[in-house]
């Protein structure tokens, strides 16, 4: 069974996500920790991801891959390391998205999407799940909410990990990474035509869970 989620920053897909996938016994496959482990290498590296060849140098020396966890979720490895505590950051999410306007990079890593949709049943969280990489999925939903609440969400987020954050930046760079999301060529953000799509602005995060999951039990 493939379950996707996909949906802008800040609507609540992670915490969804990571749920949904508990409660069916799916895998749960962050699909934006990819492109974050791709960015955080670029910014290792140095690397100017305008200059085509140097991308596709950079990439074809990079492994991204996973490592199953007792919880059942996956955990992103970069060139086999773990680098979970160092991908959320604002510089990364900047970069996220960048790196992923980019075709080389969306081709590596949509290959190895598709790869961990064989290995079992899987709740695939992202911004096109179910309308490129897994067109044929049992289950497609979409969150959404207004920019302003999930600016707000995702202020309190930082703030409870200990990060100061000022909430108009953290709008700012919301929209801006909105617009790139969202107006790409490669694979835009945007609703697949048969997604349920859930408006999360005034719901509790168990609201969303509970609509999923009895869309998906029947
Ligand atoms: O979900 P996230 O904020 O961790 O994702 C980081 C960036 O990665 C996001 O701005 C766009 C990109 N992304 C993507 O293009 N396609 C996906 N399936 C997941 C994320």
């Amino acid at each position: 069974m493939i379950i996707t989620i996909d949906g802008p920053s800040g609507v609540g897909k992670s915490t969804v996500s990571k749920a949904v996938a508990e409660k069916t016994g799916c895998i749960y496959l962050d699909t934006g920790a990819m492109y974050r482990a791709i960015a955080l290498k670029t910014a290792i590296m140095g690397v100017d991801i305008q200059n085509g060849a140097e991308l596709l140098r950079m990439l074809e020396g990079t492994s991204v891959g996973f490592r199953k966890n007792p919880d059942g979720s996956l955990s992103v490895l970069l060139d086999g390391e773990d680098v979970a505590g160092r991908i959320r950051t604002p510089a990364i999410s900047r970069l996220s998205s960048d790196v992923a306007t980019k075709k080389p990079v969306r081709e590596k890593l949509v290959s190895i999407q598709r790869e961990a949709g064989r290995m079992g049943s899987i709740v695939a969280e992202g911004r096109d799940m179910g309308t490129f990489v897994f067109p044929d999925a049992d289950f497609k939903f979409y969150l959404t909410a207004t920019t302003e609440e999930r600016a707000r969400r995702r202020w309190a987020q930082l703030r409870e990990s200990g990060k100061e954050a000022d909430l108009p930046e953290v709008e700012k760079e919301l929209v801006r990474r909105d617009r790139q999301d969202s107006e790409r060529a490669e694979s835009p953000l945007h609703p697949s035509p048969n997604a349920v799509i859930i408006d999360t602005t005034n719901l509790l995060t168990d609201e969303v869970i509970s609509k999923i999951i009895s869309a998906v039990q029947g």
